[in-house]
């Protein structure tokens, strides 16, 4: 389904009815189908919204730069479009990047946090350098050249020895994206503030959770952004990387479902 938000067409979709509205943020450079795996399970219990940012999936992909606050910006839109007024965000490495602008914003809409392979910091030069060097590939080379340097970090060793297809899947979903968003979202990140200050003013329940061989955002930030979450519960998915929902989707789901009962449901 598209929706005009903000001038952009934006890719969305729900499932399910009841519970707490649980809103999937993606990754870079992936879109909404990479919460496939999440819509189908926890659509039973939690109403789920999983959105293409613009610059991917079935959004449209206006020149950038995105800021991650103007992500977070879209997201706010979608909601109104959607009639929807407290929600469960759940954003993955570049989607946590945006779940965090989201509650530096509009912190009353959010009744709980998952931040998930991501990190709170902004990028050290060098990480920034390589952005810059990455949108260069990307107009120089297109997409499969950035999804063919990117792949090999973002998923375990294990799961490419054991899960083929899921690779292949990961590989086709970045290629998908277009240049102008490939490039929009790097400069976007790049840019993006520190956010390591606003943890301990997250005032709501918070589950950090990361692949046990997260790459990009391994599992000791992983930890040091709980202890600085006043309410975090942190847990570490065996056996996975950077794509942690994807990579053990049971383990990942389970643990976001155990969460949400304890924490937003009730008991
Ligand atoms: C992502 O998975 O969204 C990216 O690894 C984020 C990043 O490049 O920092």
């Amino acid at each position: 389904m598209l929706a005009l938000i903000n001038g952009v067409h934006l890719g969305h979709e729900s499932r399910g009815t009841v519970g707490p509205v649980l809103v999937l943020l993606h990754a870079f450079p992936l879109n909404r189908a990479m919460w496939e795996p999440q819509m189908t399970d926890l659509c039973v219990d939690f109403r789920t919204v999983a959105l293409d940012f613009r610059g991917f999936g079935e959004s449209d992909a206006p020149d950038g730069p995105y800021s991650m606050e103007m992500l977070a910006d879209d997201v706010k839109g979608l909601l109104d479009h959607l009639a929807v007024e407290r929600v469960v965000l759940c954003g993955l490495s570049m989607g946590g990047y945006v779940a965090l602008a989201f509650y530096r914003k509009y912190r009353e809409l959010v009744q709980a946090l998952v931040l998930a392979d991501t990190r709170a910091g902004a990028d050290p030069p060098e990480v920034r350098q390589g952005r810059y060097q990455m949108m260069e590939i990307a107009r120089r080379e297109g997409p499969p050249a950035v999804a063919e340097r990117m792949l090999p970090r973002l998923l375990a060793p294990i799961t490419f020895e054991r899960d083929p297809a899921l690779v292949e899947r990961v590989r086709k979903m970045m290629e998908a994206a277009p240049t102008t968003g490939l490039v929009g979202a790097l400069a976007g990140m790049a840019e993006r503030p520190d956010s390591t200050g606003l943890l301990p003013q997250i005032a709501c329940p918070t589950l950090v959770v990361v692949g046990e061989h997260d790459a990009p955002a391994p599992p000791a930030e992983a930890r040091t952004m709980a202890e600085a979450i006043p309410r975090a519960r942190l847990e570490v998915i065996p056996e996975a990387g950077h794509l942690s929902n994807l990579e053990q989707p049971e383990t990942f789901n389970q643990f976001l479902r155990d969460w949400l009962y304890d924490e937003v449901v009730g008991p």
